[in-house]
C-alpha cells in the first residue's frame, strides 16, 4: 500500500531536552492512525512536526513523497489539518465561515463546500450561525474546512476532546467513513485507548517522546494462528488424541486451549466428533487491545528499568 506519511529517525530538543526521541513509522493510504500517549507523551509536538508548524531538531518526515523540510509547498498541499482550535467565526454561519476559508485556497468552487458540507453531515444547519452549533458540529465544520482542499491527509490533534459520548461517537463514525470513501488518510492522536480501539485501523504508542509499538487494531488476520478454548466430555482423552495429530493444545481449568488457524477448527470439530466427543463448546479467546497495550506499555517500563 502506497505510504503517505513518513517519519524516519524523527527527533526534536527544547532547551536541551529531548521531547520528541528518534520516531520513525509510516501511514499508509486509506488508513485511520492513532497515535496514542499519556498527557505529555509528545504526541501535539510529533503533529506540529509533521505539518511544519515547528521545526524537528532532526530526521526527516515526507508526505505524500515530499520532504517537509525541503519542499514544504508541496508537502503541506496535500495535509488537512486541526492541531490547535479550528478558527471560525462564531457570529457568521457555518456555510460563509467555509466560504471565508475557501477564499484563501485556489480553486474552490461552490461545488466543493456543498461536497464537504454533505460529508460531514452538516448540510442542515450550515446556514446557522456557529454560536449556535454543539462542540461536535464545530469540530465537524473545522474537518468540513480542513478537506476543502482535497488533502490526502486528514490530521486532528485529540478531535474527541471535551466531546460526550454521542459526540465522541459522531465524530468517529464520520472519520471513519471518510477514510472509507475518500481513500483519505486520517491520523488522530488520543489519551484514551478505548476511544482509539474503536476509531483506528492502527495505533502507536508513544510514551516520553518514545514510539513503544505499533499495532493493528484487528490482530485477527486469517495467518495468524489464534487460540480457541473447547469445552468437551472428555478432555483428557481429547488432549492425547489431538496432540497426536500435532496440534498446539493444552488443558487448562478442565478446558482444551488450542493454537490453530481459522481453517483448522472444523477439522478439529470434525475428528472430535469422530472419535465420539460431546464438543459443548468451541470458541475464539480474544485478547483485548487493553491486555495487549498494557503487556506492551509494561515491557516498555521494564525495557526503560533495565
Ligand atoms: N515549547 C516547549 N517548550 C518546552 N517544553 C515543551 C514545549 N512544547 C512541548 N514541551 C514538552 O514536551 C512534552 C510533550 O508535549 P506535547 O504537548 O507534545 O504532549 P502531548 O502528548 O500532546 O500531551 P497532551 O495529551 O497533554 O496534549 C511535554 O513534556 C511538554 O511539556
Ligand atoms: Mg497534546
Amino acid at each position: 500500500m502506497k505510504s503517505v506519511v513518513e517519519l524516519k529517525h524523527v527527533s526534536k530538543v527544547i532547551r536541551g531536552k529531548k521531547i520528541i526521541d528518534d520516531l520513525s513509522f509510516e501511514i499508509v493510504e486509506g488508513e485511520v492512525f492513532g497515535f496514542l500517549g499519556p498527557n505529555g507523551a509528545g504526541k501535539t509536538t510529533t503533529i506540529r512536526m509533521i505539518v511544519g508548524l515547528i521545526g524537528m531538531s532532526s530526521g526527516e518526515i515526507t508526505i505524500c513523497g515530499k520532504d517537509v523540510k525541503k519542499d514544504f509547498e508541496e508537502a503541506i498541499q496535500h495535509v488537512g489539518a486541526i492541531v490547535e482550535n479550528p478558527e471560525m467565526y462564531k457570529y457568521m454561519s457555518g456555510y460563509h465561515n467555509l466560504l471565508q476559508a475557501a477564499r484563501l485556497i485556489q480553486g474552490v468552487t461552490k461545488e466543493k463546500i456543498d461536497e464537504v458540507v454533505e460529508l460531514v453531515g452538516l448540510k442542515d444547519r450550515i446556514h446557522d450561525k456557529v454560536k449556535t452549533y454543539s462542540l461536535g458540529m464545530r469540530q465537524r465544520l473545522g474537518i468540513a474546512q480542513s478537506l476543502l482542499h482535497n488533502p490526502k491527509v486528514l490530521i486532528l490533534d485529540e478531535p474527541t476532546n471535551g466531546l460526550d459520548p454521542a459526540g465522541i461517537r459522531e465524530i468517529r463514525d464520520y472519520l471513519r467513513s471518510l477514510a472509507r470513501e475518500k481513500n483519505l488518510s486520517i491520523i488522530v492522536s488520543s489519551h484514551l485507548l478505548s476511544e482509539m480501539e474503536m476509531m483506528c485501523d492502527r495505533i502507536a504508542i508513544i510514551q516520553k517522546g518514545k514510539l513503544i509499538n505499533v499495532q493493528y487494531v484487528q490482530e485477527d488476520t486469517e495467518v495468524m494462528k489464534r487460540t480457541y478454548s473447547c469445552i468437551v466430555d472428555n478432555p483428557k482423552k481429547a488432549l492425547q488424541l489431538l496432540k497426536k495429530q500435532g496440534y498446539q493444545i493444552n488443558i487448562r481449568s478442565n478446558e482444551l486451549e488450542l493454537m490453530l488457524d481459522k481453517e483448522e477448527v472444523p477439522e478439529v470439530i470434525n475428528y472430535l466428533v469422530h472419535h465420539d466427543l460431546l464438543i459443548y463448546e468451541m470458541k475464539k479467546l480474544s485478547r483485548s487491545l487493553e491486555d495487549r497495550f498494557l503487556e506492551i506499555t509494561n515491557n516498555g517500563a521494564v525495557k526503560a528499568n533495565a
